[in-house]
């Protein structure tokens, strides 16, 4: 939930460029560049004892901070060739710890995500606060193999290992008044320095509608190359939705609320002219400030050559009919 005692950059302030300045100031007093900056130039579990065998819940294994054992492999992964998990876990965007790529592994180091609790509110009739092994015990570990494309024009490949949103979300039994979910990241200023200073309306919140949420596509991730997830990369759990620019997937899940009205996202109440609700990747709407037609690979092109960019990140054939009759440059 976005904390009110920020200060907000309001609409009004980012229209002209003049107000643009503006608030470029204001956020260099408050002691960084931009925040819709920053993430151009960047933006970039201890799964607890959820030990998962192939085709069985995760309880019925034991593991600690390690290995997630056999995961069940799924036909939406990609055969692209994975980054390297170093890569992975040392090119991040986790503003909490920090603006800078490398600042996440560094800082994220003390961070403690276990125990973890996560609270379920809204349109649901099992509202409430559920421990995140008790949630692991239940649940079927697969490994995603995803592209991951951020808004900055970078991409990675990841072997992500998650759990169905949908057969998690449905535990829950949403009711017909919830049409979207937000997510809300655990608001922790003495573990998560960033939090201290106002560069973003924290804590960082997203959401989706409950047709994306519940889209076969979308997972909970939990790990990374068979591994607990790192805390850089958002341990113990967090959203991946792999149409989408790389913002939406937000990271250390405390909250999870099932609305009838649209949420705001965090980077939408930063810069609502440059991050809008969707954020599905499309090379054809551009960034306000740079062109979205292709993306830098992690790892890859020596010379920083850059590669095209696939409409919805090459998932289209699952997920396009969610937004038939839809205009993608408005609705961006
Ligand atoms: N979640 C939180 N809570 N805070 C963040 O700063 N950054 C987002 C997203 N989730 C972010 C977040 C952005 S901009 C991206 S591109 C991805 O996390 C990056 O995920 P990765 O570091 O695992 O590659």
């Amino acid at each position: 939930m976005p904390n009110n005692s920020t200060p907000k950059i309001l609409p009004s302030e980012i229209t002209d460029e003049q107000d643009y300045l503006n608030r470029r100031e204001f956020l260099r007093l408050a002691g960084v560049a931009t925040a819709g900056a920053l993430l151009s130039t960047a933006c970039q579990a201890d799964v607890s004892n959820a030990a998962a065998t192939a085709g069985k819940p995760a309880g019925e294994s034991n593991f600690s901070g390690g290995s997630l054992g056999k995961l069940q492999k799924s036909p939406f992964s990609t055969d692209e060739k994975p980054n390297s998990y170093e890569d992975i876990t040392t090119y991040n965007n986790f503003y909490e710890f920090g603006t800078g790529k490398d600042d996440p592994h560094r800082n994220s180091k003390d961070f403690v995500s276990k125990p973890w609790t996560v609270t379920i509110a809204g349109e649901c009739d099992k509202p409430g606060a559920y421990d995140f092994d008790d949630l692991m015990k239940k649940s079927t570990l697969e490994e995603r193999i995803y592209r991951l494309r951020c808004v900055e024009a970078w991409s990675m490949i990841v072997p992500w290992v998650g759990i169905s949103m949908a057969t998690l979300l449905k535990r829950f039994e949403p009711n017909s008044r919830a049409k979207f979910v937000k997510f809300t990241t655990l608001h922790d200023p003495e573990q998560m320095p960033t939090q201290r200073r106002r560069i973003l309306d924290w804590p960082y919140v997203e959401g989706l509608t409950i047709a994306e949420a519940m889209n076969p596509l979308t997972i909970m991730v939990v790990g990374v190359y068979g591994k607990v997830l790192p805390n850089q990369n958002g341990a113990p759990l967090r959203l991946m939705v792999p149409w989408k620019y790389g913002f939406k997937s937000i990271k250390s899940i405390v909250h999870i609320e099932f609305t009838e009205k649209q949420p705001l996202n965090t980077w939408q109440i930063s810069a609502p002219q440059e991050y809008g609700f969707y954020a599905n990747v499309n090379p054809d709407v551009d960034h306000p400030r740079w062109s979205q037609a292709r993306e830098r690979r992690i790892g890859t092109g020596l010379f920083g050559e850059k590669i095209p960019t696939l409409m919805f990140n090459g998932y289209g054939e699952h997920i396009a009919h969610l937004y038939s009759g839809l205009d993608l440059a408005k609705h961006f």
